[in-house]
């Protein structure tokens, strides 16, 4: 008998899924309807789950799954897995590290580059017909030049790192906070988020969301100022959202974009009416050669995990 596997979120890549198909009993909880019923009866049989970064798995599932030798995360963030939970059960939980960084960087400079020049709001005033009717220059208000800001990374792992490398080719200046200052990088050290926000046109989030919750609320933003940029490519609940929302609202901070959220896939009405804000639906990694790689991964995690080896992306060990 195959090993059985619970699936929490889908796989978009095809090659991954028939390769899935073919090692393992699959269930896919998220079509599943009655899931009470089929935890009672299938429970005990799952070895593995995989799961989405956002997505995670509560402890109650893991709980009703005795047998459970692995989760993989089909993801980087593991905010949404009690670690320790999992580690005091044997349960590895591994991750896609580096196979995203590149995807979640690219999108990051674009979300900066499209809330600065206006790339959205001038799309849209193209295709809703409204430039032959105000062909008048001042129908749209100057943008913002991006070449040569001053940007802070909150989180200088690997996706902060990626980013000051792309965002150096626009000669910007890099400033960046974190738990620690990093020997091995020569980007200006603010141990303050409020102090970076306040020296930085842009701000740009890439940190774990693990213990961060709300680390950019009303002063950050208040320090960040009228002229500046927000982007989030890492995870909603690192921004107090009612606090954002305000400010896009009231002119507080200049712009934001935005492909993560507290409770998606609601997005506030009020930031869905909000030119100077861009949104994606959590979009970051999702390319297929990323999600190719990541899929490898999580089928090499639970090959290891599976056949009683530590894998090599576990971050319980
Ligand atoms: C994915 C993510 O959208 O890596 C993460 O933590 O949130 C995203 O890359 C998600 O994990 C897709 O499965």
């Amino acid at each position: 008998m195959k090993p059985v596997l619970l699936q929490l979120n889908p796989i978009l890549i095809p090659a991954i899924n028939d390769q899935l198909n073919s090692l393992y009993q699959v269930y896919k909880y998220f079509e599943i309807v009655d899931k009470e019923r089929f935890i009672a009866e299938t429970g005990s049989l799952v070895q593995g789950v995989i799961s989405g970064g956002h997505t995670g798995i509560s402890n109650a599932l893991m709980h009703k799954l005795p047998n459970l030798k692995v989760v993989a995360i089909n993801g980087v963030g593991t905010d949404a897995v009690d670690l320790e939970y999992a580690k005091g059960r044997g349960i590895h939980v591994t991750a896609t590290l580096g196979a995203l960084t590149d995807d979640v960087a690219d999108l990051a400079v674009g979300l900066l580059l499209a809330v600065c020049r206006g790339i959205c709001s001038g799309d849209r005033f193209v295709k809703d017909g409204k430039w032959p009717k105000n062909p008048s220059p001042i129908a749209i208000p100057l943008s913002r030049r991006f070449s040569g800001m001053t940007v802070g990374i909150v989180g200088m792992g690997r996706i902060g790192r990626a980013v000051a490398q792309r965002i150096s080719g626009f000669r910007c200046s890099i400033k960046y906070t974190d738990i620690k200052k990093f020997d091995d990088i020569t980007y200006d050290f603010v141990g303050e988020i409020t102090e970076l926000a306040e020296q930085s046109d842009a701000l740009i989030l890439c940190a774990a969301a693990d213990k961060a919750d709300g680390i950019v609320n009303a002063k950050v933003l208040k320090a960040l100022g009228k002229d500046g940029f927000l982007i989030n490519i890492a995870r909603g609940k690192l921004v107090n959202e009612p606090d954002i929302v305000e400010a896009l609202n009231k002119g507080v901070i200049a712009g934001a974009g935005l492909d993560v959220f507290v409770d998606e896939p609601n997005v506030s009405p009020l930031l869905l009416s909000n030119d100077r804000v861009v949104l994606q639906a959590h979009r970051a990694s999702a390319t297929i050669e990323t999600r190719t790689a990541m899929g490898e991964l999580v089928l090499e995690s639970l090959a290891q995990a599976l056949s009683g080896q530590i894998p090599r992306m576990s971050l319980t060990t």
